[in-house]
């Protein structure tokens, strides 16, 4: 069987092709629209062909020959017209059986950031669509985001800044984005087990923001707090902000605000569900990086 991964150079689409590497599955195809940088990730190991979600030309060489595939969609101001564009061409193709779509917990039609709604669309285009079996992966927020995103906040001013914790009241069970590939990549490679089946995917506990500065400051060995930030301000300073596109304001503020109205706490057992082991915690998940 050979499995697709579409977004592999990025952070959860890279966990889902090492985790199918790690599996000793050899039949894996990467898509992505810097050819030389996912070679140089993954090496021989992988076939890389190109890709963009810009080039609708491209979507059907990507898709052809693959049974299995896996759809990580960057943030993009539309990812409707390029998504179901691409589930056309999937539908289209004689080969694909399998369509694995990330999206996210936070997703839904009233969801509080603009790609949540998009990506329901999308999740629910999919499950209407004649010929393949789907599977929904929905992870909720990523333990790697505060290092990704938060780094250079971080290092500046010694804080990162987000929703108000309103008395503990509001915490995030973060997911790990290596549960997140393992999971993509096992649904991929098993198949119809599970076709027709959403996953809802968190991390084994819910954290307040202030206990992952605590947890971030002993990794990283320096202090580190975080700094609440009602909603109208944190949408203004992220709109006041030259580097972050327009685009994106509606969902870096989207997703503090669903943490206010409790959206990111609940805690699942789905990763367990499908990997049979106990999901990674976010002190795992930093042992592990290392420093
Ligand atoms: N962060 C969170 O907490 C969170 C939680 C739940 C769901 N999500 C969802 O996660 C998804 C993003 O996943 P991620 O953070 O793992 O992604 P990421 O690290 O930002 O990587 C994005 C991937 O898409 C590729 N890409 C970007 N523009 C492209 C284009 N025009 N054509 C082809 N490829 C393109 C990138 O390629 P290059 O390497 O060439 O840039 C990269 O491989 C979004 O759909 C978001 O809604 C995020």
């Amino acid at each position: 069987m050979k499995i697709l991964v579409i977004g592999a150079t990025g952070n959860s689409g890279g966990a889902t092709v090492d985790a199918l590497l790690e599996n000793g599955n050899g039949n894996v195809r990467v898509a992505a629209r810097d050819a030389g940088k996912a070679q140089e990730r993954f090496g021989a190991n992988v076939e890389v062909v190109s890709f963009d979600w810009e080039k609708p030309e491209t979507y059907r060489t990507a898709l052809d020959g693959v049974q299995s595939c896996v759809i990580v969609m960057p943030v993009l101001p539309d990812i409707v017209t390029p998504g179901k564009a691409l589930l056309d061409a999937a539908a289209e193709t004689e080969s694909v059986q399998h369509v694995i779509k990330m999206s996210g917990t936070l997703c839904g039609p009233e969801s509080p950031l603009p790609i949540g709604k998009e990506h329901e669309v999308l999740d629910q285009y999919l499950m209407n669509l004649d010929g393949v079996g789907w599977t929904s992966v929905r992870p909720t927020l990523f333990m790697t985001n505060m290092l990704i995103y938060q780094l250079g906040a971080i290092e500046e001013t010694g804080a990162f800044y987000g929703a108000p914790e309103e008395d503990g009241k509001v915490k995030s069970a973060y997911v790990s984005v290596k549960d997140l590939g393992e999971v993509m990549a096992t649904v991929a490679l098993e198949g119809e087990k599970h076709y027709g089946q959403s996953y809802q995917l968190t991390g084994p506990t819910a954290l307040q923001d202030s206990e992952v500065a605590a947890l971030l400051a002993g990794h990283l060995g320096k202090p580190v707090s975080y700094v609440g930030v009602p909603n109208e301000p944190y949408t203004k300073s992220l709109e006041d902000n030259p580097y972050i596109p327009d685009f994106l304001v509606g969902n870096l503020a989207g997703a503090e605000y669903a943490k206010t109205l409790g959206l990111t706490a609940p805690v699942t057992t789905d990763v367990k569900k499908v990997l049979g082991r106990d999901a990674e915690t976010f002190q795992e998940y930093l042992a592990r990086i290392g420093s």
